[in-house]
């Protein structure tokens, strides 16, 4: 079971006239992981899923879901999975609870299992307290908690989540991480896109680093780190001048160096005898040091050069 794959991509590209937003782009997605693909605005990432549940026709390769040739048989898979998109799809002048009924009755469920996976859903997602309230009236994350209820009323085997917490603020998003992982532990496999390292990082078992339509790298969170960089970082303000100052022929063994404008991140296996050295060099001059794990944000950086929020 564990070893079954859920979702596999073989060389997909697809071209919009002239411009190609995804680039033999190979995936494979195993069965009850929660897979993330991460990377900035524009990398292809919405493009992708939109291949990957049918509504997008690749202009080349091929996509299999449960085993199944989506461009063949759409409907057989369309029928086991969940969406939700980047951008929610709601009736703005219905209460949540109608909502769910609604859409529980398009998924074909009567009473009473109807009510019963509507009311199963209100409780998952937290929506009791505002069940009866029109959404044109909710926040953000309540619609957008309510946008994921709907895309679970068919138990799906796959959930797919474009963005799920673009937007809102770190409670609701810690919220919505826990029910992932709920789905999750119950078997359920997710592939949602992100472009917060963190949400990757801290939600993803798995992951594919995307860039202009392209997977730069793919693997587990702790592993992509560990190949290109080290598990510590120090992070210090310093100009290119005072770098072989500071740096140079220090008798460490320092896995990696990486520059963005004056800030310089140095990655290895262990921070404190490094801190001390550049203190020692750097005398009289109490220089802000910062020491942090390493995580998926340089991995991007020491891949592509830019950083995810867009070369800042
Ligand atoms: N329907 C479309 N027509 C033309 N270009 C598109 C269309 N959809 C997406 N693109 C382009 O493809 C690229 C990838 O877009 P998208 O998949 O939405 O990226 P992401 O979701 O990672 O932000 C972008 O340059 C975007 O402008
Ligand atoms: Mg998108």
């Amino acid at each position: 079971m564990t070893s079954e794959i859920i979702v596999e991509a073989a060389a997909v590209s697809k071209r919009f006239g002239t411009r190609l937003a995804v680039d033999h782009l190979s995936l494979e997605i195993p069965a009850g992981v929660c897979f993330g693909l991460l990377g900035p605005n524009g990398a292809g990432k919405t493009t992708t899923l939109r291949m990957i549940y049918g509504v997008t026709r690749p202009s080349s390769g091929t996509i299999r879901v449960f085993g199944i040739d989506i461009a063949r048989d759409p409907r057989a898979v369309r029928s086991r999975l969940g969406v939700t998109l980047q951008q929610n799809v709601l009736i703005e002048a219905l209460s949540p609870e109608e909502n769910l009924r609604v859409f529980g009755r398009y998924h074909l469920l009567r009473e009473p299992e109807l009510s019963r996976r509507v009311n199963q859903l209100l409780d998952f997602l937290e929506l009791r307290s505002h069940e009866r309230l029109p959404v044109r009236q909710l926040s953000g994350g309540f619609q957008r908690r309510l946008a994921i209820a709907l895309s679970l009323m068919n138990q799906p085997e796959l959930l797919i989540l474009d963005e799920p917490t673009t937007g809102l603020d770190p409670a609701v998003r810690l919220a919505l991480w826990s029910r992932v992982r709920d789905l999750t532990a119950t078997g359920t496999t997710v592939l949602l896109t992100t472009h917060y390292m963190d949400e990757a990082q801290r939600l993803c078992d798995r992951v594919a680093i995307i860039s202009g339509g392209k997977v730069i790298d793919e693997g587990a969170p702790a592993a992509l780190i560990a190949t290109h960089l080290a598990p510590e970082t120090v992070e210090l303000d310093c100009t290119p001048e005072e770098e072989p100052i500071l740096l140079g022929g220090l008798a460490l063994p320092l896995r990696r160096r990486l520059r963005v404008g004056r800030r310089v991140m140095i990655y290895l296996q262990d921070a404190s005898s490094l801190v001390e050295q550049i203190r020692h060099r750097d005398q009289g001059d109490r220089r802000e040091m910062v020491i942090r794990p390493a995580n998926l944000e340089d991995v991007f950086l020491a891949l592509t050069g830019t950083s995810l929020e867009g070369g800042q």
